[in-house]
C-alpha cells in the first residue's frame, strides 16, 4: 500500500486550472508528514514508542473532504455539518478566514476560531479507543454563517480497513482495565456510517462489560 496514494489517483484528478494536481499533490504530501510529526509527539506523550502509530493503526490511504457553507440567511435553523467525532486517528483540518467549527466541551458548544495558515487537530475516534480513554475523541459541528460563505478541508488519518484496534497494552493495567475489546477497523467503520458518526454507538459492541 502506498503511504501517499497521490501517485495512484493523480491521473483521475481534472486538468483544469492546470496548477490543481500539483497544489493538491504537495499540500497531501505537507499533511502526510504533518500528521507523521503529531502522532510521533501524541505516542511520546503518551509514554508509547514514537512510531506506535505507524504501519497499520495511520495506514488507510489519507482521505481529504472539501467542505463548501454557502452563506445561510438564518443560521440558527441550519447546522453546516452535524455533530459528529471523526472515526480515525486525527483529523488535519484547514479552515480558512471565516469561523464555523465548533467542539463540545461539558455540554457546551465552543467557537474553534480560524487562527491565519493554522491547521487544527482534532483527534478521532481510533485516538480515544488506542489511549484506552486517556485522550478524548472529539465531537465536533460546523456551523453556517448570514454574510460569507466558507469552504475548509478535513484530511483524515485513519487505521487501514484490516488493521487491529485496541487499547495499547502500556496504557492499561491490573487497575487500569482496558475499555475496549480488539476489532478490526473496517467493523468499527461500518458501524459508524450506520451511525451517523455517533461515537458511542459505533463502538458500543466492542466495550468490555464489566461483570
Ligand atoms: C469534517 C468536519 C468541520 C469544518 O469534515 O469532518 O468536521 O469546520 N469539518 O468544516
Ligand atoms: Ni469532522
Amino acid at each position: 500500500m502506498s503511504i501517499y496514494p497521490v501517485e495512484d489517483f493523480k491521473q483521475y484528478w481534472p486538468e483544469n486550472p492546470s496548477n490543481l494536481k500539483d497544489a493538491v499533490e504537495n499540500y497531501a504530501r505537507g499533511l502526510r508528514n504533518l500528521s507523521t510529526t503529531v502522532l510521533g509527539l501524541v505516542a511520546e506523550g503518551l509514554g508509547l514508542h514514537q512510531n506506535y502509530f505507524d504501519g497499520d493503526l495511520s495506514g488507510e490511504p489519507m482521505a481529504s473532504h472539501i467542505n463548501f457553507y454557502p452563506p445561510c440567511p438564518d443560521p440558527s435553523l441550519t447546522l453546516g455539518l452535524g455533530k459528529h467525532c471523526d472515526p480515525g486517528l486525527i483529523t488535519l483540518l484547514l479552515q480558512g478566514n471565516v469561523s464555523g467549527l465548533q467542539i463540545l466541551h461539558n455540554d457546551e458548544w465552543i467557537a474553534v476560531d480560524p487562527v491565519p495558515d493554522a491547521i487544527v487537530v482534532n483527534y478521532g475516534h481510533q485516538m480515544e479507543i488506542v489511549s484506552n480513554g486517556m485522550l478524548k475523541g472529539v465531537n465536533h459541528r460546523a456551523i453556517t454563517n448570514a454574510e460569507q460563505s466558507r469552504m475548509s478541508i478535513a484530511t483524515f488519518i485513519q487505521p487501514s480497513k484490516e488493521g487491529l484496534i485496541a487499547p495499547a497494552e502500556a496504557l492499561h493495567s491490573e487497575k487500569n482495565q482496558p475499555i475496549y475489546k480488539r476489532f478490526h477497523y473496517r467493523e468499527y467503520f461500518g458501524n459508524y456510517v450506520a451511525n451517523l458518526g455517533d461515537k458511542e454507538k459505533s463502538a458500543e459492541p466492542f466495550l468490555v462489560k464489566c461483570a
